[in-house]
This record gives structure tokens, C-alpha cells and sequence, in this order.
């Protein structure tokens, strides 16, 4: 589908927001600016709101490879794996552990090859105007037939 505008994209990233819960991956797929980090600052932003919480910063973890948030109950970590080369450093970042306690959003996951549940995998590509995209979306699990709801 075509994502016009960002507010159209903070639109989505609501719907999205509200159904996330412990145990969701979210893999962001596409090239660089192309609004990976952007759409999770909105979902992170979105469920801060929801939560009666003050909205943070959401800087991009380029450099630190992670940043977490505490939101009630809920741990997001946020990952971009941009800079790491090989599967095997990807062993102690706690990609795979704790799933039922957290959700992860990640930046560049092409290196997972580990079957996940419950993930919505979002492919973000450059649209015909500069802030239009084009978004699709591949769910497992409680994310199937997501793609119908957005
Ligand atoms: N519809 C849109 N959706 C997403 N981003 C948009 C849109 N329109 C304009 N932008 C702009 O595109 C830029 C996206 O940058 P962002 O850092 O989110 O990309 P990224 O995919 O995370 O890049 P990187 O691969 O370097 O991490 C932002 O400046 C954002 O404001
Ligand atoms: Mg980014």
C-alpha cells in the first residue's frame, strides 16, 4: 500500500500499536532514511500515549545497537543492526531471549535467520513524492492477516 504522508504513517503505526503486546518482533525492512527508525519512533511515541506516559526522545541505535523503554509492564527493546557483519555476533544481544517478557523492533534484521512467532515483518520502499512510501507487510502468527487491517 502507499503511505502518503507521515501522518499517514503515525495513522498505521496506531493500529499497530494497539495490538502489540509481550512476545511481538517487529523486523523493518528497507533502505537507508527510508523511514525505519521514524515509524518506530511513532510506535513507541503511540503506545507511550496510550499508557498515560510522557512521550521520550527515540533517537536511532546506529551506534549503540540497542535502545530499551520501559513502558508499564511492557519492555520494547529497539535494535538496528545495520553494523553487525556476521550471524554470530548477533548471540548476546538478547534477540532470542525473553520474548514472552518483551517486544523487539528491528532495524536491519537480515542476519536473523532464526524462525520467529508472532512477526510482522514491514517492507518500507521510496515512493514516487518524498514523503510518500510504499509499505508491505508479511505477519506470522497473530500478525497473519494483519496486512487487512492496516
Ligand atoms: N512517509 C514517510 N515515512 C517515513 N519517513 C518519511 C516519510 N516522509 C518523509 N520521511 C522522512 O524520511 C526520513 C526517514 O529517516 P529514518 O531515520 O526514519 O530512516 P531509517 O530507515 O531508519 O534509516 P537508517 O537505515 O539510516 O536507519 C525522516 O527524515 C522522515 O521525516
Ligand atoms: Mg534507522
Amino acid at each position: 500500500m502507499i503511505v502518503k504522508s507521515l501522518d499517514h504513517l503515525n495513522k498505521i503505526s496506531k493500529i499497530i500499536s494497539q495490538k502489540l503486546e509481550k512476545g511481538d518482533y517487529i523486523f523493518l525492512i528497507g533502505e537507508i532514511g527510508v523511514g525505519k527508525t521514524t515509524l518506530t519512533r511513532y510506535l513507541i511515541n503511540n503506545l507511550q500515549d496510550q499508557n498515560g506516559i510522557k512521550e521520550t526522545e527515540v533517537p536511532s541505535p546506529t551506534f549503540n545497537l540497542l535502545y530499551e523503554y520501559e513502558i508499564k509492564d511492557l519492555k520494547i527493546m529497539h535494535y538496528d543492526l545495520y553494523r553487525i557483519k556476521k550471524a554470530k555476533e548477533l548471540d548476546h544481544l538478547g534477540i532470542f531471549s525473553e520474548n514472552e517478557k518483551t517486544v523487539k523492533i528491528i532495524e536491519w534484521p537480515g542476519l536473523i535467520k532464526t524462525p520467529l512467532n508472532n512477526k510482522l515483518e514491514i517492507h518500507l520502499e521510496y515512493g514516487e513524492n518524498d514523503n510518500e512510501r510504499k509499505i508491505k507487510i508479511y505477519g506470522s502468527n497473530k500478525w497473519k492477516d494483519f496486512e487487512n487491517e492496516i
